[in-house]
């Protein structure tokens, strides 16, 4: 099991959960960051800080597609971003982008 970031992270890049996170695995990209499964130990505090409700346990059967999140979080969390600790502004249109679907295609990597 672990903790990973999902779509609707996707533009918008809050970072509130950086912050909280005890071992440091996020990694950011330019519009979206990423948890490394082999860090993260599933503590759970960086849910609830994340204003748009953009982390899942990958475990969870509610949130569709899990396989594809998991794989994205494991492959550009190893990809070469650097790790995150500190939050920062979110992006400039986050308000805009919060909750729009499809959202999928737009991830920079
Ligand atoms: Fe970090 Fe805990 Fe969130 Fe995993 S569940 S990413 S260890 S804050
Ligand atoms: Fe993304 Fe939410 Fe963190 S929008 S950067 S998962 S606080």
């Amino acid at each position: 099991m672990t903790h990973v970031v999902v779509e609707n992270c996707i533009k918008c890049k809050h970072t509130d959960c950086v912050a909280v996170c005890p071992v440091d695995c996020f990694y950011e990209g330019p519009n979206f960051l990423a948890i490394n499964p082999d860090e993260c130990i599933d503590c759970g505090v960086c849910i609830p800080e994340c204003p748009v409700d953009a982390i899942k346990v990958d475990t969870d059967k509610n949130y569709p597609d899990m396989d594809y999140w998991l794989k994205i979080n494991t492959e550009l969390s190893q990809s070469g971003w650097p790790v995150i600790t500190k939050k920062k502004d979110a992006l400039p249109d986050a308000a805009e982008w919060k909750d729009k679907p499809n959202k999928r295609d737009l991830l920079e990597k």
